[in-house]
């Protein structure tokens, strides 16, 4: 399956500044309580972005671990080195297309993580059973992505606003349908954990820089409800209304992000 998509860095960035200034929990501590990490371990990233998780991984084990950070984006990953050198970290970043295969050893990593990322893979056994093959033999791999009730605000003031259904997004439909039944194939076992953060918007300003990150034109999943730029505005205002009105109505507006963790064992 090809998916149509692109992350922008401004996009990506700006997502998750709003998530931390609006959320009610941290999804970062939630990570590094479920995993329950080790000093000393070697740690693959895939799909690592800015380098958000690999920063918290360093962070929570004083440096002391291995950590590989890898993504398809040479815009993301220069933004992740960037930090990297401001925090005088050392993790190492590399360029790696998931949907090839993984110009890495066999049995080396402890932990892979893939936070919001797998679910656009064009081949999931493909891209699955090489993140197996570079771990080590009781070694895990993380993945999170949302779950089908993630944000359903989100989408209803959407549907609201446009008159149209939703396209299917790949992250909420792919977990249910193909990577969770490959992960239990592949792996000895799987173990899902559920990550709750209500949003809460008393304006709709921060809520409209949010839906424009989420829906920008790059991104490509939307085709359905805007090609050009004028439809995206359009629909940007339509949106806005809705949205608007919730809060007066209601005095906020709380979107709640619902997201699975799996934890797959080698
Ligand atoms: C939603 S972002 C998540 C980034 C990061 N894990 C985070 O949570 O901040 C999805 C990431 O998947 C990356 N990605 C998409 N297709 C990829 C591919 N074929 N190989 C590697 N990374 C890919 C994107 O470049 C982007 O950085």
């Amino acid at each position: 399956m090809k998916i149509d998509f692109q992350e922008t860095t401004n996009d990506l960035l700006k997502r998750i500044d709003i998530h931390s200034q609006f959320g009610a929990r941290d999804i970062d501590s939630w990570m590094l309580d479920v995993l329950q990490l080790q000093k000393g371990l070697r740690i693959l990233d895939v799909g690592c972005g800015a380098g958000k998780q690999c920063f918290s991984f360093h962070k929570h084990l004083d440096g002391k671990v291995e950590i590989t950070g890898t993504d398809v984006s040479e815009s993301l990953l220069a933004q992740a080195v960037e930090e990297n050198e401001k925090r005088g970290a050392d993790v190492k970043f590399h360029l790696l297309d998931f949907n090839q295969p993984f110009a890495l050893p066999y049995d080396y990593f402890d932990l892979i993580s893939a936070c919001f990322t797998i679910y656009y893979a064009q081949d999931i056994p493909f891209t699955l059973s090489e993140m197996r093959r570079v771990l080590k033999s009781g070694g895990r791999l993380f993945t999170t992505g949302p779950m089908p009730t993630n944000k359903a605000v989100f989408y209803d003031i959407i549907k609201e606003a446009t008159g149209k259904p939703i396209p299917p997004m790949p992250g909420s439909s792919r977990y249910a349908s193909e990577i969770y039944g490959t992960m239990e194939k592949l792996f000895s076992k799987v173990e899902q954990h559920i990550f709750e953060n209500p949003l809460t918007f008393t304006d709709v300003s921060p809520f409209m820089v949010y839906t424009r990150a989420s829906m920008s034109e790059d991104r490509k999943l939307w085709n359905s409800l805007f090609i050009t730029h004028e439809d995206f505005e359009l629909v940007m205002d339509q949106i806005e209304k809705v949205a608007k009105a919730r809060i007066e109505k209601d005095g906020s507006l709380v979107m709640t992000k619902v997201v699975g963790g799996f934890i797959a064992t080698k």
